[in-house]
């Protein structure tokens, strides 16, 4: 079994997509060991980013990350890092699958609704990051 982070980011809240990506995920047979909402401070969506500090469009992302509420979710599931990455689609929505979560609901490459773990290391870590193994079942 492999864990993953998901993160419905500030636009798909907005939008009142939480119900239609939770959909997603338990359609798509992922376990969801935990789940909350919550608004992060810009040092925190820094801290969490922080791999991106150096990339132009960093500002803008903690920006976007800290500008309303988040759902940070803990999944499981065999494969659960590739398959999320494959369920939520490309980085920039005009880019994505038919049928992935950003075609349905990102709408541009910065706001672009959701988050996904992008190895097994960081999927493990990103778990930690948001949730204590208390908070998991
Ligand atoms: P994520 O980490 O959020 O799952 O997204 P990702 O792996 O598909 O893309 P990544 O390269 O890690 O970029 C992280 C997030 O930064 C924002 N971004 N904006 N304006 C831009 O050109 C640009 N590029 C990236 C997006 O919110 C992206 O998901
Ligand atoms: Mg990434």
């Amino acid at each position: 079994m492999e864990r993953t982070l998901c993160i419905i980011k500030p636009d798909a809240v907005r939008n009142n997509n939480i119900g239609n990506i939770v959909a997603m995920i338990q359609a798509g047979g992922f376990r969801i060991l935990g789940m909350k909402q919550m608004t992060i401070s810009p040092a925190v969506a820094g801290e969490f980013y922080a791999v991106h500090k150096e990339r132009p469009f960093y500002g803008e992302l903690v920006e976007f990350m800290s500008s309303g509420p988040i759902v940070p979710i803990a999944l499981e599931k065999a494969n659960a890092v590739a398959d999320w990455r494959t369920l939520i689609g490309a980085t920039n929505p005009a880019d994505a699958a038919e049928g992935t979560i950003r075609k349905l609901y990102a709408t541009s490459v910065g706001e672009n609704a959701v988050h996904g773990s992008d190895s097994v290391e960081n999927g493990l870590r990103e778990v930690g990051f948001f949730f204590g193994e208390h908070e998991l079942i």
